[in-house]
């Protein structure tokens, strides 16, 4: 019975130190991720292009509502207001979070990899 509590709390202790180092490697996949964005999307203020909005100041701003970008009726129509929840779920299925929208990215699929993007683009689009 000993060894096996040990066993399951030394594992505990392990996964939580594993967390807390990987915070930083979650921001670093992140930026990873960001690359299939960047070709669109700036991440300063401003910084909007032909191809794409600039996603500075994203959190906790209402979609299609970043100055000076032409977006889309869908996404100007569009209610949902940007945060983890959100941008997550617009990332899982860009169309269907919000239907008629013209940015040309498919799913991001993998829930992970998500997770990894809205960690780096909380910190990277901070205004
Ligand atoms: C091919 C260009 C392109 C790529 C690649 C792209 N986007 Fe976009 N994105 C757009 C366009 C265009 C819009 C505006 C869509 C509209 O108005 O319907 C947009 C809108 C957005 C918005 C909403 C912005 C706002 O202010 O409401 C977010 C968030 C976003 N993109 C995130 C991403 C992320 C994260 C990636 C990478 C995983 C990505 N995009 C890849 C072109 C792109």
């Amino acid at each position: 019975m000993k060894p096996i509590l040990l066993a399951v709390i030394s594992a505990q202790v392990f996964a939580s130190v594993a967390f807390a180092q990987t915070d930083e490697e979650t921001l670093k996949a992140g930026k990873r991720q960001f690359r299939s964005c960047q070709a669109c999307h700036g991440l300063e203020k401003g910084d909007n292009r032909q191809t794409g909005p600039t996603l500075n100041g994203l959190f906790g701003r209402k979609a299609g509502a970043a100055a000076d970008f032409a977006f889309s009726d869908a996404m100007k129509a569009s209610t949902i207001v940007w945060s983890d929840e959100t941008l997550d779920q617009f990332l899982a299925s860009p169309q269907q979070a919000i239907p008629g929208n013209k940015m040309a990215l498919g799913a991001v699929k993998d829930p992970e990899q998500r997770a990894q993007l809205v960690a780096y683009l909380k910190s990277a689009t901070a205004p």
